[in-house]
């Protein structure tokens, strides 16, 4: 039996780690040890999950208390981003294993410094790229790994995030730089981590333009007549002239709204301590962008277009894969309840570049992320499924090229220039 601890007690490490761990897997991992800075985050999980109540909690300065008197097998890394890379080194450091939420760091310099780290570490480090595990994206691969559609020439992905997940990123820490990477690192590194698995090459080069449209104290959607900051959507005073609050909330009652990422727990005031996940999205201190256009070149010559808009009227994506001898699209419509239109299912088409076209509609499965949060969760905590003839759960290496490519892509619509993902590693990696 394997003993885990978790650095982070956040939203997504109670629902992706800790209940499946005491609900699921009990018969092959312990949880040991509870570790964050806030002390709130340990009772809102015990009350959550009364079977985690004697776990020990530990403190930010308390990791090496905690690795002695826990011991550990392997860290859990789900705090705020930018606290990633701090206990993924100190879990190396101490030879342990890591599993490490995405983004695995904020910047492509700590992934480095992880990747050395691992160098001369027992510990092994995987990043929990769950976006992989949909249905639809591992027939997607198992598609190209067939060879339908020869060898990849060029990827067209079109990623839309809707007003409410959207929006839900300007409210709390993601919105800043520091502690996310921005949202072309902290989102988008699913995407490009996708693109890097499917097409099995390695991004060299990026250039991209990025914009702030619809957030920030310059909006033409700020309803407040000069922009000024401290409101909270709890007591706002105007949000009932907000576009944001009134399309996802009542004036009457609490409304439900499904989604994978965010709740009314996570968006409760109650949850966490000093912190308010209901922060004004036309807060003057957003500074990042919210729509970004990317083109990025591969080692074996594939081409991807990205784009990405985190304000939109619905949730989804537009994927085109061309390759020498056929291609394969597919649209996906995201989160059914939040549509507010009619749309098709999903299925995935494949046009051979000279023959019939061939419709696939992929078995779905229950469960977060298209029904890939279990499958990871069966991998991480039981061991990879040996059926599966292809590898999946990504290293570090697949973290940083991912991380990489979301830094090149901010900063190249900074500096207006096209960026080098080697000059910002420093090394060409090994595959994971
Ligand atoms: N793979 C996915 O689909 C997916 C989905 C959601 C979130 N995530 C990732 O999961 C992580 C958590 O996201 P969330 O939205 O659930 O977060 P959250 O806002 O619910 O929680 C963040 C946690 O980090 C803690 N924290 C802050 N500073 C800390 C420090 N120095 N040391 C220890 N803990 C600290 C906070 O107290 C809080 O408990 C993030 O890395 C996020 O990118 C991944």
């Amino acid at each position: 039996m394997r003993k885990y601890a978790v650095c982070g007690v956040s939203k997504r490490a109670i629902g992706m780690f800790i209940q499946p761990l005491i609900e699921n897997f009990s018969e092959a991992g312990q949880l040991v040890g509870l570790l964050d800075t806030d002390a709130k985050r340990f009772s809102v999980c015990k009350e959550q999950y009364p079977q985690t109540a004697g776990v020990p909690e530990y403190r930010e300065d308390q990791f090496d208390k905690m690795v002695t008197e826990a011991r550990p097998d392997v860290v859990i890394v789900t705090g705020r981003d930018d606290t990633h890379v701090h206990y993924i080194l100190k879990a190396l450091a101490h030879g342990l294993d890591v599993i490490t939420e995405k983004p695995m760091a904020t910047t492509a310099e700590d992934c480095r410094r992880i990747m050395d780290a691992e160098k001369t570490s027992k510990g092994k480090v995987t990043v929990t790229f769950n976006y992989r595990y949909s249905p639809y994206h591992t027939k997607i691969k198992e598609l190209i790994l067939s060879g339908k559609i020869g060898r990849v020439t060029s990827v067209d992905l079109n990623w839309y995030i809707d007003t409410y997940h959207g929006s839900s990123y300007f409210q709390r820490w993601n919105r800043l730089r520091e502690f996310s990477g921005g949202l072309s690192i902290h989102k988008s590194s699913h995407h490009f981590d996708l693109v890097n698995w499917w097409v099995d090459q390695k991004p060299v080069e990026v250039f991209a333009f990025g914009a702030l449209n619809y957030y920030g104290a310059d909006s033409v959607l700020n309803p407040k007549s000069k922009p000024e900051d401290g409101y909270y959507c709890g007591t706002c005073t105007v949000r009932n002239r907000c576009s944001y609050y009134t399309r996802w909330n009542a004036r009457s009652k609490n409304v439900t709204v499904k989604d994978d990422h965010i709740d009314l727990n996570t968006k409760s005031t109650e949850a966490y301590t000093n912190y308010r996940p209901d922060q004004c999205v036309f807060d003057k201190e957003i500074q990042i962008e919210d729509t970004y256009t990317a083109t990025v070149k591969y080692d074996k010559g594939a081409l991807l277009s990205y784009s990405i808009n985190f304000s939109l009227p619905y949730e989804g994506y537009r994927l085109a894969i061309n390759g020498t001898k056929g291609r394969i699209e597919t649209t996906e419509y995201h989160e059914p309840s939040r549509i507010p239109f009619p749309f098709p299912e999903q299925t995935i088409d494949f046009y051979p570049l000279f023959g019939s076209k061939e419709t696939i509609h992929v078995v779905k499965r229950e469960g977060g992320h298209g029904g890939g949060d279990p499958v990871l969760q069966e991998d991480l905590f039981l061991g990879v499924d040996e059926t599966r003839p292809y590898p999946i759960l990504s290293g570090s290496s697949d973290g940083a090229y991912a991380i990489a490519t979301g830094e090149a892509v901010w900063k190249s619509a900074k500096e207006n220039r096209p960026i080098q993902i080697e000059q910002l590693l420093g090394q060409t990696l090994p595959t994971s």
